[in-house]
């Protein structure tokens, strides 16, 4: 994650953190009101990991991003905001909102043609709210927003009481990074108090917002918490008849706090969407029976990296580099892999009792050549051990490792199948795994 400074609609600085690489399709994601752009990090850092550029900002007055020097914060302060960064960034960004500033976004991009962005995802947006909810909601975003809270607990409280269906604790540092602690111990809200002077009035709004849906030609997608007593279903549906094309998504056993409370299902959901209709770069879609497009098909199954060891009769170590490598049962436990009829190392594979599967970190890129290479010395300098039951060598370090007996091994085309029954493993829960995709070493960090 990297800081970021933008320029809001009146010059205002406009804090940002941004994920990824900003030479890839920008994603735009824009907090509720009162919360901060922390709500966003673990969707960020996903998003960043899928090839997009996430910048998440703090909407003007809130956390690190100026107090607007016009006092404005209504609909149109929010919206005038998000067509300035819009036009700061390298291309047109998808737009991710969430409540008041979904509606601000869906005025941003409604009224002002397509070119603002390239997708639009509106979480927990509505057009039409019951009003007991709305004041109660209200009265409650009013004490979070200006009451002093003596610990954190009692400032978690106030943003749960907003909405019935509320993030475990796990989650709550997203929200709560909208509080700092005073020397005095206790917990304010992190912004301009002057947001509760322009609380939304969602009916005298209402036709202006249904007019600009009207007029939204971008793909669009409406996410919705199956539990969200604000938002019903029937007013989402309301909005997505508005939106010509648009898709709606609801998460079950989830309520206002979706993109906190169930981060993985929306992360998904939002990958989903992204790569339908707003693809990182135009789709090619190729096909063949010729060897070459088999090989190139098969190369988009992405995989580990294994070196498969053995002993030959003469007690010297024998290992190659395999991809070939897949579970097969847990019960009994049976893996497999394949090694090439023309493979030197086939003998010994056949006529030994067991072997080893050695998964490779990502460090091991330099092991995975050596041992694919026709050298007569690939153990020379290589720490290993034998394998307690096997006798084949587990390479000391590797991610995994799986000493196996024998279980059956059959021919395949031009391989054979070697299929392992698996005595013993040795793992290291922490390092990143080794990747082969698209014919290239890849790899991968995992938070
Ligand atoms: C990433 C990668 C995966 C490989 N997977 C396999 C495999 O599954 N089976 C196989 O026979 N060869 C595989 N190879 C090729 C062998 O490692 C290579 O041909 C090696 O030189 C064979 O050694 P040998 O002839 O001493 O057995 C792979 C190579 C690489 C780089």
């Amino acid at each position: 994650v990297a800081r970021a400074v933008f320029e809001g609609s009146l010059g205002d600085k406009i804090d940002a953190e941004v994920f990824g690489n900003p030479d890839d399709p920008a994603v735009l994601l824009l907090p509720a009101t009162t919360q901060t752009k922390e709500m966003w990090h673990g969707v960020g850092a996903a998003l960043g990991a899928a090839g997009r550029y996430a910048v998440c900002v703090d909407l003007r007055g809130h956390g690190g991003s100026s107090f607007a020097s016009d006092g404005c914060y209504s609909l149109d302060g929010y919206a005038g905001d998000i067509r300035a960064i819009a036009a700061q960034l390298p291309v047109r960004p998808t737009i991710v909102g969430v409540g008041a500033s979904g509606l601000a976004a869906l005025l941003a991009v409604g009224e002002n043609g397509s070119a603002l962005a390239a997708a639009l995802i509106l979480v927990g947006v509505t057009l039409w709210v019951d009003q007991a909810v709305a004041t109660r909601i209200g009265t409650a975003m009013a004490r979070r927003v200006g009451d002093v809270f003596a610990n954190a607990q009692a400032a978690f409280d106030a943003v749960a009481a907003a909405h019935p269906f509320e993030p475990g604790p796990e989650q709550a540092d997203k929200l709560m990074a909208a509080f700092e602690v005073g020397e005095d111990g206790a917990y304010r809200w992190r912004g301009d108090r002057r947001v509760l002077g322009s609380t939304l009035d969602l009916p005298a709004e209402s036709s202006r917002l249904q007019a600009a849906a009207a007029q939204i030609t971008l793909p669009t997608l409406l996410v919705r918490g199956a539990l969200n007593e604000s938002v019903s279903a029937e007013a989402t549906r309301l909005l997505q008849g508005l939106i010509a094309g648009s898709e709606v998504i609801e998460i079950d056993g989830v309520g206002h706090h979706l993109v906190t409370d169930r981060e993985d299902s929306f992360n998904a959901t939002l990958l989903d969407f992204l790569e339908r209709r707003a693809p990182r770069l135009p789709l090619q879609y190729v096909s063949g029976s010729d060897p070459r497009a088999l090989r190139d098909a098969l190369g988009c199954f992405g995989t580990g990296v294994t070196v498969v060891t053995t002993m030959d009769e003469a007690g010297n170590p024998i290992g190659l580099t395999a991809n070939s490598f897949t579970s097969v049962s847990l019960d009994p436990p049976l893996i497999l892999f394949s090694v090439a009829n023309n493979s030197a190392s086939l003998g010994a594979f056949i006529r030994a009792r067991g072997f080893g599967v050695n998964v490779l970190h990502i460090g091991q890129q330099p092991t995975s050549a050596r041992f694919a290479r026709r050298d007569a010395s690939r153990f020379e300098g290589v720490a290993w051990e034998a394998g307690e039951v096997s006798g084949a060598p587990m390479l000391t370090g590797s991610l995994a490792s799986f000493d196996c007996l024998r279980h059956a091994v059959y021919e395949g085309g031009d391989h054979m199948i070697f299929v392992g029954e698996v005595r013993r493993a040795v793992f290291e829960p922490h390092r990143d795994p080794l990747i082969f995709f698209r014919g290239k070493y890849r790899r991968l960090h995992f938070v």
